[in-house]
């Protein structure tokens, strides 16, 4: 008999479980006798599990019902009318698996779990099966997501590692045809001296160099990315750097875009690479301009000091009231090479770059955009607090 008293456990028991799922959890029973079913409803009722259970009485309807519902966890009789619950095969990987066999049936409980159950309990009485159901569906249930869990984190860490094998790679190359992309540089620069002014031959030189340039900007980017190319740290005022970004931008800002820049500090110091952070700002004000081509628009550049878990950081914000940004291109727009602009436009190596400096620096880059009304994206940099 079923000790009610003793085995009412308080909703509270279950708030690991309540924790993992924030809703109730799927049990699917597959059990071919209707009084165990009934017993075993009961009891998850009275035991005030957070759990729903679908009973089936045959490995068919089970098959039926894992096709098209999804279950957190499987209870599931060892004999059943037409078949051993093994027969599952599959789904004894897919989904975490309790197997209940009768008394005397060690052997088989042993088979099971070597077919990838996660736990067996003995039915029949005085096996205190029932007694144990809570805890062993609760065990069960948080090993398998922890298990999980740590198959996410193994597959992040080996795409992490690609990454990482494939910058090398892209930095390696990027070395080399910097230096090649100097040569064809240097060369053109001298031939375009030694033709007449007005000449064909002048002005398809200047296409190589302004095509070569184009390509150094590319490699810049790239070597960025992997940071490759960051060389020595200094002190370096963020002020000055966004200061000389606008004078350089100054003759190429659209008529239809206004800047507002908006500064909450005199000076804005981080410890890092000059020409690194400089891109890094660049790289934000382009993307903003160009998102408002079409439209127009005011790009907000905000700049601020800001304490982050009791560190001062220097926080830049750029919005702008441009495209936007959809859900889908929003996971990408940080991978080399994602672009969503023309042939010849973008490169989708500019925000890749960012990261990469803003990672190197130990600072972080954040996004916000909603399609038709603009992207804000925010810049933390650590402050140097040495003076
Ligand atoms: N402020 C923005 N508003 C709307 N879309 C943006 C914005 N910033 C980035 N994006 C999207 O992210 C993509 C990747 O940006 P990223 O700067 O890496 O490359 P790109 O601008 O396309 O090329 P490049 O920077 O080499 O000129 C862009 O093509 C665009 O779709
Ligand atoms: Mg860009």
């Amino acid at each position: 008999m079923i000790n009610s008293q003793q085995n009412r456990r308080t909703p509270k028991s279950y708030d690991r479980l309540r924790d993992l799922f924030f809703r109730d959890i799927e049990i699917l029973l597959i059990e071919d006798s209707a009084v165990d079913q009934v017993v075993f409803c009961r009891y998850v009722e009275r035991s005030q599990m957070p759990f729903v259970v679908t009973a089936v009485g045959s490995l068919a309807e089970a098959r039926e019902k894992l096709a098209n519902k999804h279950f957190d966890i499987i209870v599931a009789d060892y004999y059943l009318p037409d078949g051993v619950c093994l027969e599952l095969g599959i789904i004894f990987y897919e989904y975490p698996v309790v197997v209940m066999t009768g008394g005397g049936d060690e052997k088989i409980a042993v088979g099971v779990m070597k077919a990838g159950a996660k736990d067996y309990l003995i039915k029949g009485t005085g096996s205190g099966a029932l007694k144990m159901l809570p805890l062993t569906l609760e065990n069960v249930l948080i090993r398998h997501h922890a298990e999980r869990e740590r198959e996410e984190l193994e597959a992040r860490a080996d795409e992490m590692q690609k990454m990482e094998s494939l910058g090398r790679l892209a930095g390696g190359i990027a070395h080399d045809f910097n230096n090649i992309l100097g040569s064809i540089i240097g060369y053109t620069e001298l031939a375009v001296e030694d033709v007449e002014e007005d000449s064909i031959t002048r002005r398809n030189l200047q296409e190589v160099l302004i095509a070569a340039q184009r390509a150094s900007h590319l490699v810049e980017q790239i070597l960025a990315y992997t940071r490759d190319s960051a060389e020595e740290r200094v002190r370096v005022d963020l002020v000055e750097v966004l200061d000389e970004v606008m004078n350089m931008l100054a003759h190429s800002i659209p008529k239809n875009v206004e800047i507002e820049i908006i500064r909450q500090v005199d000076y804005a110091y981080v410890h890092g690479n000059e020409t690194n952070l400089y891109q890094v700002v660049m790289n934000l004000i382009t993307n903003g301009i160009q998102a408002m081509e079409a439209e127009g628009g005011i790009l907000k550049i905000r700049m601020m000091e800001i304490i982050q878990g009791r560190k001062p950081m220097i926080c830049v914000e750029i919005s702008d009231q441009g495209c936007g940004i959809n859900r889908d291109h929003l996971e990408r727009i940080f991978e080399p090479f994602f672009t969503t602009k023309a042939p010849g436009k973008g490169t989708g190596m500019g925000l890749a770059a960012v990261q990469g400096i803003v990672e190197y620096h130990n600072g972080r880059i954040d996004v916000s955009s909603q399609v038709g009304v603009g992207s804000v994206f925010t810049l933390q940099l650590p402050s140097d607090l040495n003076d």
